[in-house]
């Protein structure tokens, strides 16, 4: 199948339905974890940050509802899967007629529909794509990574170099970089230059520091990331070969607990919020005040206060207790050998936390939840095999384009 042709059939659908878009900050919502925020909390607290855009990795209909009659624009990107099934104009009009045109027509503020192409066959045909991008004023998004190139580097990379507070430069050419994101960055302008597209618009399409999972995460090191790199945005400087303002999408807004960890554990924690919807570290998100707390979801609804511990003095089978516990009283049973208990066992860094309520349930404590949220959530593929060493940027950051239609 060829990725061009589907690009072309939703490109050419929707392009130039909407207007301008507005300067500012936005984020990744993807969703997949194990129980999500109701939408409409999460809604909130992107308004109360004063998030003005935000990328979505599925049109989930909830979400879009959520989004109608907000000042909020949407970036909805084209799965994979879904572009596979756009083989002929018929296939692609109905995905946008069901995806895109039933929300705009319900106030809903898309601005965009991105095509992700995670694949490396596709790198033969960015030309054609950054053409065809170009013809229709279309910009180019990129995702980098300090994380990657840092983590990968294998010690041999400078650790300064992966945030913004005054690496030794590094010289290349006449221009002396002093982080790896403009370094990235650049390398894609010029790739651009070279195959005629030098004055294209580029968006950083995911950006991000992680919290857990790995030896470069925490939430000093995100908090140092981030506001770094934050400031550098809200200045509207740019790159020193693309010097001007940069739309900007971090990675990502939320914990994920069910995210693959195929790349590695840290997967599960890019959220610059914890799962339930709690800010992790402190930044401003309009680059100003580093100390300035991030707004926390409002209204969290969270499971009772109870804890299933091993009774003590029994032997016990370790697997069992690995389960996913479904919070139904005998969830606590296995086979006699744990209890419930009222008393956080938490101990330092060792914690126990309490799951939200699954969006969709009801109040109530009953055990009638376990299948009820399953079916309302539809988390998405993400994009995080996109890793970026600075020195394999060029052929990466070209195979993992993903490319966007304005309307
Ligand atoms: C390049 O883009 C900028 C900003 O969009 C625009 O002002 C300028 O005229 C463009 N230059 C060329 C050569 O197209
Ligand atoms: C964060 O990670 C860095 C690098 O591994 C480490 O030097 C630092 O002590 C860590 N900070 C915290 C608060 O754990
Ligand atoms: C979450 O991500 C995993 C791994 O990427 C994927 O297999 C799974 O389908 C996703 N979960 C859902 C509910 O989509
Ligand atoms: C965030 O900043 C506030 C106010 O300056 C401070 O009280 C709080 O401890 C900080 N939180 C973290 C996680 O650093
Ligand atoms: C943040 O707070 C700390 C401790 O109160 C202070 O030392 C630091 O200068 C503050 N940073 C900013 C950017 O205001
Ligand atoms: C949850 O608990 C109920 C009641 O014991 C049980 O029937 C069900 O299989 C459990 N579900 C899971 C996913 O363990």
């Amino acid at each position: 199948m060829d990725i061009m042709v589907s690009l072309l059939f939703v490109g050419a659908l929707v392009l130039n339905l909407f207007g301008s878009n507005v300067q500012g900050l936005g984020v990744n919502w993807d969703t997949n974890a194990s129980r999500q925020l109701p939408p409409d909390t999460v809604v909130q607290m992107l308004k109360d940050n004063g998030i003005k855009k935000v990328k979505l990795f599925d049109a989930d209909p909830n979400i879009l509802d959520a989004l109608e009659d907000t000042d909020i624009e949407v970036m909805v990107v084209v799965k994979n899967v879904e572009l596979d099934a756009m083989t002929n104009k018929q296939n692609a009009e109905k995905w946008v007629k069901d995806n895109v045109v039933k929300y705009v027509e319900n106030e809903v503020k898309i601005t965009s529909v991105a095509v992700g192409l995670f694949r490396p066959d596709v790198s033969d045909q960015v030309e054609d794509i950054a053409d065809f991008l170009a013809k229709n004023n279309a910009p180019f998004i990129i995702s980098i990574y300090p994380f990657f190139s840092l983590d990968m580097g294998d010690g041999g990379f400078p650790v300064d170099y992966a945030f913004f507070d005054g690496a030794d430069g590094i010289q290349d050419g006449n221009i002396v970089y002093t982080n790896v994101f403009d370094a990235s960055y650049d390398t894609c302008v010029s790739a651009l230059k070279q195959i005629g597209h030098g004055n294209m618009t580029i968006v950083s399409g995911e950006i991000g520091w992680l919290t857990d999972g790995n030896k470069w995460a925490n939430c000093s090191l995100a908090s140092r990331f981030y506001n770094g790199f934050l400031p550098r945005m809200a200045a509207n400087k740019g790159t020193p070969l693309y010097p001007r303002y940069i739309e900007g999408y971090l990675f990502g807004l939320l914990d994920e607990d069910t995210k693959g960890i195929l790349p590695g554990d840290f997967e599960r924690h890019w959220g610059i919020f914890d799962y339930a919807g709690q800010p992790k570290f402190n930044m401003s998100l309009g680059g100003k005040d580093n100390n300035k707390t991030l707004v926390g979801a409002k209204d969290v609804k969270f499971q009772p206060k109870k804890w299933c511990i091993l009774k003590p003095h029994e032997t016990h089978d370790e697997t069992k207790l690995n389960e996913m516990p479904n919070e139904s009283k005998s969830s606590c049973d296995f086979g006699g050998l744990a209890t419930e208990v009222d008393e956080d066992p938490s101990k330092d860094q060792c914690k126990f936390n309490i799951q939200i309520k699954a969006y969709g349930q009801s109040g109530s404590d009953s055990d009638s939840d376990s299948d009820s949220d399953s079916d309302s959530e539809s988390p998405s593929p993400s994009s995080h095999f996109t890793v970026v060493p600075p020195v394999a940027l060029i052929s990466l950051s070209l195979s993992v384009m993903t490319s966007l239609f304005f309307f």
